[in-house]
């Protein structure tokens, strides 16, 4: 059995913690993931740095997010996400990327192709 008094403080806690949480999410908002100024790869065959920043930038490659990130996410910008380039997803991860920036070196006729140009380290 509850009493009449402890259920209003029951609702008057419930009402408090609401705004709280209300406020909390409000004065905290999602930060969106900073971009990277240089991301370094490490695989079997050896480190791959992509400048990241150079790439993206109008005075550097001048290459659209969407040409990388082509799949629209909500809160990270990874490429292996569950339902992306996973190890269980096709292409995976590491197939995906050889295209996408292999496939743009090519075609571009601008950017390594050879294996050792990318992984240098
Ligand atoms: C040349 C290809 C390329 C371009 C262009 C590019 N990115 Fe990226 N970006 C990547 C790769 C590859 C990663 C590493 C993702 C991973 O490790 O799963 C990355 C990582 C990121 C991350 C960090 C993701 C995380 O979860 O840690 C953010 C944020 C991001 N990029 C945003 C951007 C934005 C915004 C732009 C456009 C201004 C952009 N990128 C342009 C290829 C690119
Ligand atoms: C849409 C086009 C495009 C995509 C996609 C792309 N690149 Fe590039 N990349 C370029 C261009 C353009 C250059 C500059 C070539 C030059 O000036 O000699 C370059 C140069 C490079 C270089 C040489 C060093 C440097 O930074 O200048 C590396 C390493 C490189 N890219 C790695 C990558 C990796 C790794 C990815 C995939 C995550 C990627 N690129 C995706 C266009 C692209
Ligand atoms: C344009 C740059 C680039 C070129 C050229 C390139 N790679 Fe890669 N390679 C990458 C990137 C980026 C990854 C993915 C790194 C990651 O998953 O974080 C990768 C991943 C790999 C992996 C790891 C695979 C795994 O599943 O762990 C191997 C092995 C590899 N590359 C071999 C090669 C060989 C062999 C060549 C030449 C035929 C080559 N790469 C050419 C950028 C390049």
């Amino acid at each position: 059995m509850t009493t009449k008094g402890e259920q209003s403080f029951a609702f008057a806690l419930a009402a408090i913690l609401l705004v709280v949480g209300v406020v909390c999410y409000a004065a905290f908002p999602q930060k969106t993931p900073e971009e990277p100024v240089r991301l370094l790869f490490k695989t079997t065959a050896g480190k791959v740095l992509l400048d990241h920043k150079t790439h993206a930038a109008d005075e550097g490659y001048g290459v659209a997010c969407d040409e990388c990130h082509h799949e629209e996410q909500e809160d990270s910008s990874s490429c292996s996400g569950e339902d992306c380039h996973g190890p269980d997803s096709e292409p995976k991860r590491s197939d995906a990327l050889h295209t996408n920036c292999k496939g743009c070196h090519e075609d571009g006729g601008a950017g390594p192709v050879e294996c050792r140009a990318c992984h240098v380290m």
